[in-house]
């Protein structure tokens, strides 16, 4: 991952939590299972897997959310998270479903997921964007890779309020994503800030983004 200022303007590899990576990423591992359940567990209540058979998680971390999914019947769950810890915690929270090809895991990025085009129905990331080296990269590849009339959610913490973006910046979140999904809205949940849009039904390639320089 390129050794440049973040999109918030945070620097990269500070924060364990950001990027785990070796004893302390996986010591963060632990620490995100325990305490990011009840939000990872509020957004999927909130995004709702009705009518889903193919659902992506960009960014799972220790795979909690993954095995929220997995455990509904009839899903395919795809993950993808550029740490190699998170990958191998993920995949051993998940060992019987990756068994039976219910979850595949591999290594990934909000940019590039290495999954084909519109392949998915429903896109989600929890607490990774402000991770992002830039956010319309990843935008692009969220409507890539979903279907026609497929649904991307990307949230972000209200709490601890030190973890909170500014107005500012949640403002910038929803511009990127409305730049490539044409619109986006916002919603709060009790812990989570959501973002949502939906891949129009008979979506241009690469989105309807126009200037994205610098975003
Ligand atoms: C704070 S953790 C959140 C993990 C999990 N989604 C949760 O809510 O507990 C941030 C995760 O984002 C991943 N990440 C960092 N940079 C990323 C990027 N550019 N694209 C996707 N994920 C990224 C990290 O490896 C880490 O697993």
């Amino acid at each position: 991952m390129a050794e440049r200022e973040l999109w918030t303007g945070q620097p990269p590899g500070s924060n364990p939590f950001a990027l785990p990576r070796g004893p302390l990423g996986r010591a963060a591992g632990w620490v995100l299972a325990v305490t990011n359940r009840a939000q990872n567990a509020e957004v999927l209540r909130a995004a709702g897997v009705a009518g889903c058979r193919r659902v992506l998680e960009v960014g799972h971390g220790p795979g909690v959310l993954v095995r929220m999914l997995a455990e509904v019947p009839g899903l395919s769950v795809t993950g993808v998270d550029p740490s190699p810890e998170m990958v191998a915690m993920a995949r051993r929270r998940n060992a019987a479903a990756v068994r039976a090809g219910r979850v595949r895991l591999h290594r990934g990025t909000a940019a590039d997921t290495g999954e084909p085009d519109a392949a998915f129905d429903l896109v989600l990331s929890v607490n990774t964007v402000a991770m992002w080296p830039y956010l319309d990269p990843g935008m692009a590849e969220f409507h890539r890779v979903l279907r026609p009339g497929g649904r991307a959610v990307i949230t972000w913490h209200r709490f601890p309020e030190s973890f909170r973006l500014t107005p500012e910046q949640l403002a910038r979140v929803e511009e990127a994503m409305a730049l490539r999904f044409g619109a986006a809205r916002r919603r709060m949940l009790p812990g989570s800030v959501v973002f949502e849009a939906v891949k129009e039904a008979r979506a241009v390639p690469g989105g309807s983004a126009r200037a994205v320089q610098g975003a």
